[in-house]
């Protein structure tokens, strides 16, 4: 925009001078014109007789320079190069020249004048006589008309410069804002978040558009195979595993001998650990997946946690846990009921495999200030100095080195939670126990 209102700028100043360069040719050929008519008939009026140059002034000549500024007007005579009548210091500031009309700006008592001088050979019975008459007029009219057309060139260049300006300023917002929203939609975007741009553009961003969304559309491409490629292999993975751990499980009740039936149960805990791991593998890829293309339902929290506490109620009561519900009786809410699920499993799994048997699991449900599910339990709580790190993928405490997991269920209730645009919060009770809060 600078570089073009500073062209502007120039090109006005050009104008400007342009103009009134010219506006003092035109101006000064007319006076010129003037002074040469009137010279004319000046010469024309003079005669000779018995040798004697005889010149009777013309009224016209005169009238004829008349101007609205009362400009002064001086004239000298001359016969032969001698001074006859007028003004001295005129013929004498003016150096005779032969070719006439010529013209001369000079100074006569202070003031610039237009000088003309012209010459007329009279010839008589016997001789030949050269009169010469130089006429200067003083320019005060000139000027004032040349100050007028002056101020009229420097607002024309203003306007030309304003309007420039004003042009140029849209010009570029038109194009530089057009790129400025594309940023500014590249930048908001989630890190999920490939769909293509289709946001109308100049015709001339177009090329930049499209490779931009080919590009995202080969990222996200490749991003889907292998999140696909994930699941096909934790599938392919835990239906052997399954296979395996039955006939594990069937060989346990076979075997006698202790120090056998000690390596089949660690068999079966490590086909166990595996499973889990390929199953929460799974669960990731297919939580990627949804929160790419987040459906949004509306739901109850309360309603969706209760009947998840329900179905898990047979699980807890093998290690003679209950689980208590809380808070507001109905919550509702617009978001995907199998990611929520999972998330709130995720977190009701890990107070379940932590917290001590015959305790209670405490979750809560509230819906203000924001829609919160806080899972509680009596346990140990988190390892202090290892809270910041345990929504890493697969990252798992030093309190987890005795039971099975893949440290990925907090990561996954971290995942959903952001991508319905909330987050997780871990805290230690102050009366024990962990407290994984789910804000949506
Ligand atoms: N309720 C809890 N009480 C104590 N520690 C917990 C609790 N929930 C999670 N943790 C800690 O956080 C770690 C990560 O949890 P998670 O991602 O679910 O992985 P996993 O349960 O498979 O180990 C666990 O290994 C454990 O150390
Ligand atoms: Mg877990």
């Amino acid at each position: 925009m600078l570089t073009l209102i500073g062209g502007a700028a120039v090109l006005a100043l050009i104008l400007f001078f342009a103009v009134r360069n010219y506006a003092v040719q035109v101006a000064q050929q007319g006076q010129d014109t003037i002074l040469d008519a009137s010279v004319t008939s000046m010469l024309d009026a003079a005669t000779i007789q018995d040798g004697t140059v005889e010149l009777d002034l013309p009224y016209a000549a005169f009238s004829m320079l008349a101007t609205s500024a009362d400009d002064r007007v001086f004239y000298a005579i001359l016969r032969d190069g001698k001074f006859l009548s007028g003004y001295e210091e005129l013929a004498t500031a003016g150096n005779f020249l032969p070719d006439s009309p010529v013209f001369q700006t000079s100074q006569i008592r202070g003031a610039p004048v237009r000088t003309i001088s012209a010459s007329r050979t009279l010839i008589g019975a016997n001789e030949r006589v050269d009169v010469q008459i130089f006429l200067a007029q003083t320019q005060d009219a000139l000027s004032e008309t040349l100050d007028q057309i002056s101020r009229n060139a420097a607002l024309l260049g203003v306007g030309f410069f304003t309007l420039a300006a004003v042009l140029s300023f849209w010009a570029t917002s038109a194009t530089i804002g057009q790129l400025g929203k594309l940023t500014t939609s590249v930048t908001r975007r989630g890190p999920q978040d490939l769909r293509p741009f289709t946001k109308p553009v100049p015709r001339e961003m177009v090329p930049l558009v499209s490779s931009l969304n080919s590009l995202v559309g080969r990222l996200d491409q490749s991003l889907t195979q292998s999140e696909d490629f994930i699941a096909e292999a934790a599938h392919r993975v835990r239906t052997p595993l399954a296979t395996v751990r039955s006939y594990a499980e069937a060989t346990l009740q076979r075997v006698d001998k202790e120090e056998n039936r000690e390596a089949m149960r660690s068999m079966i805990k490590a086909i166990d650990e595996s499973s889990r791991a390929a199953g929460q593998l799974l669960d990731h890829a297919m939580i990627t997946f949804r929160a790419d293309h987040l459906e949004r339902d509306a739901i109850d929290l309360t309603e969706l946690v209760s009947d998840l506490a329900q179905r898990l109620a047979p699980i807890a009561e093998m290690k003679d846990l209950s689980i208590a519900l809380r808070g507001d009786p109905h919550v509702p809410y617009s978001g995907d009921p199998v990611l929520l699920q999972n998330a709130v499993r995720n977190l009701i799994d890990n107070a379940m495999k932590y917290g001590p048997a015959e305790s209670s699991i405490e979750i809560t449900v509230s819906g203000k200030p924001k829609p919160q599910i806080m899972v509680c339990d009596h346990g140990p709580g988190f390892p202090e100095n290892e809270i910041e790190t345990l929504t890493t993928r697969f990252q798992r405490g030093a309190n987890a080195t005795d039971s099975i997991g893949s440290g990925l269920g907090l990561t996954i209730a971290q995942d959903v939670a952001m991508a319905h645009g909330g987050g997780i919060h871990l805290e230690n009770r102050l009366e024990g126990g962990a407290c994984v809060t789910l804000s949506l």
